[in-house]
């Protein structure tokens, strides 16, 4: 093993504690090409990025990880070094966000990767590596959203569209994207006091306290909403289906509050709501191709840079704890080099 093949990640690793119950612990290694899994292209990787689901996987929370020892991280942006699969030459700038990274297959936490070809992105000219990784699955997550309420034949002639979990990652590019496309953006966060201004500053026009959402009310309310992208799930998804306009959209994205939805059919057969689900993992390669061009065109990325806090490899850990005690905002880019 030459000392140029090693490199450095976050691995999650399964190990027996005191009582002989296996325990999921992250660590930053200093690991070598070996412990690469197969894959067509290798990439020097420059950025990756925290997202809940980075969070969950590097506290040692089940249901991420599935696979062990693995490298967490399900975003990455660097340069292609070498590669199998045609469509990609050494020196191509490529985004990888999830198709299984961090979670069955090694991730972006590490200054080297090695993947498949298929969900490769290449970075658009005007988006820096920096700015692609602050993007990463939040945003992607977010656009796709953004298309699929389009696809559904909202346009900002509708009414408000409601961004649920509003200053997390999806929320806050969720908010961005929105309001630069003419959409009147309304927002929620447990956080007014300290996060309005952000939210605003953002693009959006009311600030809606979560708890009001988070107790399921009667199933049909007061109408608010055209359109709604929703990253909390549970109680929360139930109330904005009762409040959606006639024929209103809703993407639902995440499970911020619970991954259960109680509900009832009422807001679908009286008033024609769609729920439309968002599964950012496994995009198609045209769906990834149409939704950064999107991004590439659409996003404010002033807005963008000014959401994102960059921390180097060896912050990742203490920043996903932010992440899971809800004390962050926006989106955390990891400089992996760093
Ligand atoms: N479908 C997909 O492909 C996909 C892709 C990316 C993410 N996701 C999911 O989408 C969700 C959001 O992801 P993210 O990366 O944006 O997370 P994030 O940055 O942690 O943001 C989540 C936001 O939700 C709010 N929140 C947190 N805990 C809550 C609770 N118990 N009840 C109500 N609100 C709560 C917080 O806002 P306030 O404190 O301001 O209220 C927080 O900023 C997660 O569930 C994630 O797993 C899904």
């Amino acid at each position: 093993m030459g000392a140029e093949t090693q490199f450095r990640a976050i691995v999650v690793d399964k190990a027996a504690d005191a009582e002989g119950n296996a325990r999921q612990r992250a660590a930053l290694r200093v690991v070598d090409d070996g412990f690469l899994m197969p894959g067509d292209v290798t990439i020097a990787v420059e950025y990756s990025s925290l997202n809940y689901k980075d969070a969950l996987a590097l506290l040692g929370r089940p249901g991420v990880a599935r696979v062990w020892p693995l490298i967490a991280g399900v975003d990455l942006v660097g340069t292609v070094e070498a590669s199998a699969d045609v469509r990609w030459n050494p020196g191509d700038r490529v985004i990888l966000t999830g198709a299984g990274s961090g979670e069955n297959h090694h991730g972006g936490l590490a200054e080297r990767a090695r993947v498949a070809g298929d969900p490769l992105v290449r970075l658009p000219p005007n988006v820096s590596a920096a700015q692609a990784a602050a993007i990463g699955t939040a945003g992607f997550t977010a656009q796709l959203a953004v298309l699929a309420l389009e696809h559904g034949g909202l346009t900002p002639a509708s009414g408000p569209v409601l961004v649920t979990g509003g200053t997390g990652g999806v929320g806050s590019i969720a908010i961005s994207l929105l309001a630069r496309l003419g959409y009147e953006v309304h927002a929620t966060t447990g956080r007014p006091e300290a996060l309005g201004a952000y939210l605003r500053d953002l693009g959006a026009t009311e600030i809606v306290e979560r708890r009001v959402l988070a107790s399921t009310g009667r199933p049909l309310q007061k109408q608010r909403w055209a359109g709604a992208i929703d990253s909390l799930g549970s109680s929360s998804l139930a109330s904005v289906l009762a409040q959606m306009h006639a024929n209103g959209v809703v993407a639902a994205c995440g499970l911020a509050q619970g991954a259960d939805l109680p509900t009832t059919v009422m807001p679908f057969i009286l008033r024609g709501v769609s729920l439309i689900g968002i599964n950012s993992v496994d995009a198609s390669r045209e769906q990834r191709e149409r939704a950064w061009a999107r991004l590439a065109s659409d996003l404010d990325l002033e807005a963008l840079d000014g959401l994102t806090t960059i921390i180097p490899l060896g912050d990742s850990l203490l920043a996903a704890e932010q992440i899971l005690a809800g004390r962050h905002h926006g989106r955390t880019v990891v400089d992996v080099r760093g």
